[in-house]
């Protein structure tokens, strides 16, 4: 359960540990990563935003809530003139794991909270965070900060939303979700980003069953935790990805 900021940070820490530290191969789409796996998940996650790679050569980038790879390390490589960022509070912990040194020098790795980022404002051309809005402690402050940083006060932010029917029990979801202590609903997110951006676009919807293709039916047969491959089975028809691009 994440009822708590610092509860969901706890499981997040055991997540990646469990496949990078203890190699724990059921989340056979998250290992190994290889320089190619980066790329393609950089390549990927900027075509989604619908950013051209060549406009972002010589540029500021930050990624904010990184994670162990994120944008980040795939940008590092196919960008080395780039200036490069990486926030997250578990900085500390992704360096325990191999994959870490494939990081090119080319990447400041900050250890920090989207919510105070140690960036001056207006220093980024392109701020972008994946999968992590619906994971911070404070997402109106986290807002605020990447617009601070961003220099044309323009982010790039993708993360999960639940269906309406879902969005219903938004008050009993973070005692079933371990890692995520916000829910929120298409329409409850574009309301929030639009009273800090004062434009937004979603660039992209994306499946739950795209990204992770082993969250099927019979996979929960293949699971340890058969309780939890049916919630990743059932998260293949009540999530979904929302790319969005806010300015202003
Ligand atoms: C699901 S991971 C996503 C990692 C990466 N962006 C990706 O797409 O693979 C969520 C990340 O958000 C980070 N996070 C949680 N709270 C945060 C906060 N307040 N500010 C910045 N990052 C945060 C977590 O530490 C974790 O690395």
């Amino acid at each position: 359960m994440a009822t708590n900021w610092n509860i969901a940070q706890k499981n997040e820490i055991d997540f990646w540990e469990n496949i990078y530290l203890r190699e724990n191969k059921d989340i056979g789409s998250y290992m190994p990563i290889t320089e190619e796996v980066a790329i393609s998940f950089s390549t990927k996650t900027l075509q989604r935003f619908k950013i051209d790679i060549e406009a972002l050569k010589g540029k500021s980038i930050a990624d904010i809530g990184c994670g162990p790879y994120g944008t980040i390390l795939g940008l590092s490589i196919l960008l080395p003139d780039a200036i490069l960022f990486g926030v997250d509070p578990l900085i500390e912990t992704f360096k325990k794991f191999p994959h870490f040194s494939n990081f090119k020098s080319n990447v400041n790795l900050i250890t920090s909270k989207g919510e105070h980022i140690p960036i001056e404002s207006d220093k980024i051309d392109y701020v972008i965070s994946t999968n992590v809005w619906d994971h911070v402690e404070k997402p109106v402050l986290f807002l605020q900060e990447c617009k601070r940083i961003s220099r044309n006060k323009r982010i790039f932010l993708s993360f999960h939303v639940v269906n309406r029917f879902i969005g219903l029990f938004k008050f009993v979801l973070p005692y079933l979700d371990k890692n995520h202590p916000h829910h929120f609903t298409k329409r409850s997110a574009l309301k929030i980003l639009r009273s800090e951006f004062k434009n937004v676009e979603v660039k992209r919807i994306v499946k739950m069953i795209e990204d992770q293709s082993e969250f099927t039916f019979l996979n929960i047969f293949k699971q340890k935790d058969r309780i939890r491959g049916l919630k990743r089975w059932i998260s293949t028809f009540t999530h979904y990805s929302l790319y969005v691009e806010c300015e202003g």
